[in-house]
């Protein structure tokens, strides 16, 4: 995978994502390599954030590298200067650009004149390093990824379209709810059927929450508004009143469900304090996993040494 852009999870083959969980795995068990010793990454990030930046940070200087982050006030990426020769400026100095952008389209210029590897760190269409996360977090929690029945609740996002794609690929079976108009994008659906169809896997998209959750493996949620629709966030509140996880809804799963959440997580709406603090929650595994997914997949696109 040496010298390989992440911009979407369908950048992946389906061995290529199990032999990144093996490695991730690997590195958290038995420590992580300096696999990229003297190399930098620049992290670009238009959006804030907290578990995607320190998680890519602290990978980075464990792998014997290092990382700077530059704030879209200090790039102005497209405004300030033009995205392909920020691509080209940064080529020069770092060997791999992890960007946290609004249009994908952003994070396809930079690749397109990039001579470095471009990860994506959360875009509008997609976020793929919290589904390998997520994924890693699955095999700690249920021991496979095979046959794990995942109901999503809320909204067909960025962290939906990754993660629905990622799981299909393993071979698991992604069921979400949605309330009209905010269901998976027809493009999404397709990639995560075709998937499917290949691994033995399944996506669902039903409107009803209680539907979704029969016999759910993992009940997973996101915000309502995600960073950038707050102009909607009123009519987003309405959509989603009837999609909330709350403890009625988790009980409908299995008796061994687990709760998921890339965070940050608004409680009241998508989530009540009981679940998210409860028992089966298991949200703060997920941030930690940001850290060994990543290290994997930095060691893979720019080293080419994939385990320790
Ligand atoms: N889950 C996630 O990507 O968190 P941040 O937005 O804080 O990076
Ligand atoms: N869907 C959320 C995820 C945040 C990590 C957003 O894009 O804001």
């Amino acid at each position: 995978m040496r010298g390989r852009d992440l911009l979407s999870i369908t950048d992946l083959s389906p061995d290529e994502l199990a032999m990144l969980l093996r490695n991730a795995l690997a590195m958290k068990r038995d420590g992580t390599p300096p696999a990229l010793a003297g190399k930098t990454v620049a992290m670009l990030f238009e959006k804030p954030s907290l578990r995607t930046r320190v998680s890519f940070e602290v990978g980075m200087k464990q792998l014997g590298g290092d990382a700077i982050y530059l704030s879209q006030a200090e790039v102005g990426l497209g405004q300030r200067e033009p995205v392909k020769d920020v691509a080209r400026v940064l080529s020069r100095y770092v060997a791999g650009i992890v960007a946290r952008t609004y249009a994908q389209q952003t994070l396809h210029e930079l690749a397109a004149s990039a001579d470095v590897p471009v990860i994506n760190a959360l875009s509008d269409d997609e976020h793929p390093c919290q589904a390998l996360a997520d994924l890693l977090t699955v095999i700690e929690h249920k021991g496979r990824l095979d046959g794990i029945r995942l109901a999503y609740i809320g909204d067909g996002n960025n962290v939906a379209a990754s993660l629905a794609v990622a799981l299909a690929m393993a071979g698991g079976q992604f069921v979400i709810a949605s309330p009209d108009g905010y269901a998976l994008t027809p493009d999404v659906a397709a990639a995560a059927k075709g998937c499917a169809t290949k691994s033995g896997g399944a996506l669902e998209m039903v409107t009803a929450p209680e539907d979704a959750v029969r016999n759910a493996d993992i009940v997973y949620t996101d915000v309502w508004t995600s960073m950038g629709q707050e102009g909607s966030h009123r009519a987003r509140v309405e959509a989603f009143e009837a999609y909330q996880v709350t403890a009625e809804l988790m009980a409908l799963a299995k008796p061994d469900a687990i709760f998921m959440h890339d965070l940050p997580a608004h409680r009241g709406e998508e989530v009540t304090e009981e679940v998210i603090e409860g028992a089966q929650s298991v949200v703060f595994d997920q941030a930690e996993n940001r850290l060994h997914a990543q290290k994997a997949l930095l060691a893979a696109l720019m080293s080419g040494e994939t385990s320790p």
